[in-house]
C-alpha cells in the first residue's frame, strides 16, 4: 500500500528559541539548520524576523545557505510582519511564510480585542499580502485547541479561498486531550467545505504532557505535517518532541497510514548539537535521546536482549543515531582526513583561517586522547563559534585540596596582551570564573552551568555550557576538553567573548496586540 507522507516541519529555530535562555546566534542557527537538512526535515521554520534585526538576518542567513529543505519565516497578520518576513525568505530555494492569528474567545477579547468578524477580515487580508512573496503560505489559528469549532471552521475556509496552503491547528497553550485533539482535527477536514486545498498541519505545547500524545492523535485523524522540535524544546513546557513523534510513526508503522522521509539516524546529531548550543540538556530517561534510551540496566532485561533484542527493545539504537561512538581520527590523522570528516558531519569552514584553528584544537586534543569519536569533532566546532575572540585562554593552573581553598591562577591574552590574575572561590570553577572577571571585567550574571561526558570512558571530554546574561543580552558559551576545569574556562570566556561582540540576543514577545 502507498503510504501517504507526513510533513515534518520544524520549529526549534523559532518556537525552541522561545524557551527563556535558549538564544542562538546566527552562525549557530546556521549550523543547526544544515543538521536539520542533512535530516531531511521538509521545513525549518528559521525565526520571527520583525522581532529583532538579529532575527531576521539569520533568516535570511538560513534561506541563504538551506538548499532542501523549505524555510520558513513567522509572522503576526500585519503588514510589517508580512514584508518582512516576505524579505527574510527571499534567498530561499523554496520559502515560506507563516502568518498567524488568534481565534479563541479569550484571546479575541482580552489580547486582541477585536470581534470575530474582524479577525476573519485580517486573516484573509494577510494571506493576501504573503501571495506577493510566494504561494507557499500556512495559516495558524492561535490558540485553536481553545477556539469554538464553527469559528474556526469559517476562518478556516476563508483563509484556503484567499491562497493558504498549509492549515496549522496550534493547541498553544498544551490544554487539549489526545481524543478531543484527534477529533477536532478529524470534524475541520470534513466539515470544512474546501478543505482538499490544504495540508492540515498541528503544533501541540507540552503543559501537560501531551503534546506528542495529541500530535499523534491529530495524525491518525488525518493531519499530515506536524510541527515540533528537537528535545522537545520550546515555549513554557515546549514542543512536542521531533524524534518521539518521527520514531512513533516509524515503528507503528502498523496503526499510521503515514511515514516522514526522514533519515532517523541523524536524530543523536541534532540532539547533541542543540543541548549543547542551548545548554538544555536532556534527561537521561527522555525517550530515544536520553542516555538511558537504551540501556538496560536490570539483568532480567540484560540476559533478554542478549538472547534477543526484540524482548526489551521497539527500536535499535543505530536507527537513530546511537551508534555514532565510533573512532573516527586519531593523532596522525592529516589536515585533509580531517576536513573531509567534518564535511561528512555535515561543517563546512568558512575560511582556512577557521579549518587551520579547528585543526590544530585537534591536534591538541589528540595529543591527551587517545580516541577521537565524532562527538569530539562536533565539541571542537561549537567551541569555535567566534569570530573575533577579543578574550584568549593562554594557561592556567587551578589547585585544589581537601581542607584546602581552592585558587586559581589564570593567564589570559586580552586584545593581544598577556595578563594574570589569581582569584579563590567555592570550588575550582568558582575560582576560575572569578580570575577571569578580574581580569576582563565584562560583568556579566552567570545563569546557567552545565557539564556534559561528551563520549563514554574516563578519558571522555567535558562539555562545559554556560550561559551568561548583561543588560538584557543573553548569550550561552561552549567549551570542551578532558579536563572539565579548563573546559568551564573556556565555555566561560566563550560566553564573554560573545557578550563583547554583542552576538546574544533578546528575546522576542509573540502577541498580537
Ligand atoms: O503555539 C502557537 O500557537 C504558535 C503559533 C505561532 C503557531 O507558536
Ligand atoms: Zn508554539
Amino acid at each position: 500500500m502507498n503510504k501517504d507522507k507526513l510533513i515534518i516541519f520544524d520549529t526549534t529555530l523559532r518556537d525552541g528559541e522561545q524557551s527563556p535562555g535558549a538564544s542562538m546566534t546566527r552562525d549557530e542557527k546556521i549550523r543547526i539548520a544544515r543538521a536539520l537538512e542533512l535530516m531531511k526535515v521538509d521545513i525549518i521554520e528559521a525565526g520571527f524576523p520583525i522581532a529583532s534585526d538579529g532575527d531576521f538576518e539569520s533568516v535570511k542567513a538560513v534561506a541563504k545557505a538551506i538548499k532542501d529543505s523549505t524555510v520558513c519565516g513567522l509572522a503576526r497578520a500585519k503588514q510589517i510582519d508580512i514584508e518582512r518576513a516576505g524579505e527574510a525568505i527571499r534567498p530561499a530555494n523554496s520559502g515560506r511564510i507563516h502568518t498567524f492569528l488568534a481565534t479563541s474567545p479569550i484571546h479575541m477579547q482580552h489580547k486582541l480585542r477585536m470581534s470575530p468578524d474582524q479577525v476573519v477580515e485580517a486573516a484573509v487580508a494577510a494571506v493576501r499580502m504573503a501571495r506577493r512573496y510566494t504561494d507557499n503560505i500556512e495559516f495558524s489559528p492561535e490558540d485553536a485547541g481553545r477556539s469554538e469549532p464553527d469559528f474556526l471552521c469559517r476562518v478556516i475556509e476563508a483563509v484556503i479561498a484567499e491562497g493558504a496552503t498549509t492549515i496549522n491547528i496550534p493547541d498553544t497553550v498544551g490544554y487539549n486531550l489526545p481524543h478531543q485533539f484527534g477529533s477536532l482535527i478529524r470534524d475541520l477536514i470534513e466539515r470544512v467545505p474546501n478543505s482538499d486545498k490544504a495540508i492540515f498541519s498541528v503544533h501541540c505545547h507540552n503543559d501537560l504532557g501531551l503534546a506528542v500524545g495529541n500530535s499523534l492523535s491529530a495524525v491518525l485523524n488525518g493531519a499530515r505535517q506536524v510541527e515540533c522540535t528537537i528535545n522537545g524544546l520550546g515555549e513554557r513546557a515546549g514542543n512536542a518532541s521531533l524524534e518521539e513523534i518521527v520514531m512513533a510513526v516509524r515503528t507503528r508503522q502498523d496503526v499510521f497510514d503515514c511515514d516522514s522521509g526522514l533519515d532517523t539516524t541523524q536524530i543523536m546529531n541534532c540532539s547533541r548539537l542543540v543541548s549543547g548550543i542551548t545548554g538544555f540538556s536532556v534527561q537521561p530517561n527522555k525517550a530515544i535521546v536520553g542516555a538511558n534510551a537504551f540501556a538496560h540496566e536490570s539483568g532480567i532485561h540484560q540476559d533478554g536482549v542478549l538472547k534477543a533484542r526484540e524482548t526489551y527493545e521497539i527500536m535499535r539504537a543505530q536507527d537513530v543515531g546511537w551508534s555514532t561512538n565510533k573512532l573516527v581520527l586519531g593523532k596522525h590523522s592529516g589536515r585533509s582526513a580531517f576536513k573531509s570528516r567534518m564535511a561528512e558531519l555535515n561543517f563546512q569552514f568558512d575560511s582556512d583561517g577557521e579549518l587551520n584553528e579547528v585543526f590544530s584544537r585537534f591536534k591538541t586534543l589528540a595529543d591527551k586522547k587517545h580516541d577521537i569519536f565524532d562527538e569530539d569533532l562536533l565539541a571542537l566546532v561549537n567551541e569555535a563559534s567566534i569570530e573575533n575572540e577579543t578574550i584568549k585562554l593562554v594557561s592556567m593552573r587551578v589547585c585544589s585540596e581537601t581542607g584546602g581553598v581552592p585558587m586559581a591562577t589564570m593567564t589570559l591574552s586580552i586584545d593581544g596582551t598577556e595578563q594574570q590574575a589569581e582569584a579563590t572561590g567555592d570550588g575550582p570553577v568558582d575560582a576560575s570564573f572569578k580570575a577571569i572577571e578580574k581580569l576582563t571585567a565584562v560583568g556579566a550574571e552567570l545563569q546557567l552551568y552545565s557539564v556534559n561526558a561528551i563520549t563514554t570512558g574516563t578519558d571522555s571530554q567535558g562539555e562545559v555550557t554556560v550561559r551568561v546574561e548583561k543588560n538584557g543580552q543573553v548569550v550561552n558559551g561552549q567549551g570542551a576538553d578532558t579536563d572539565i576545569v579548563i573546559a568551564s574556562a573556556k565555555s566561560y570566556i566563550n560566553a564573554l567573548n560573545k557578550v563583547i561582540n554583542h552576538q546574544g540576543r533578546t528575546h522576542p514577545q509573540l502577541g498580537n496586540v
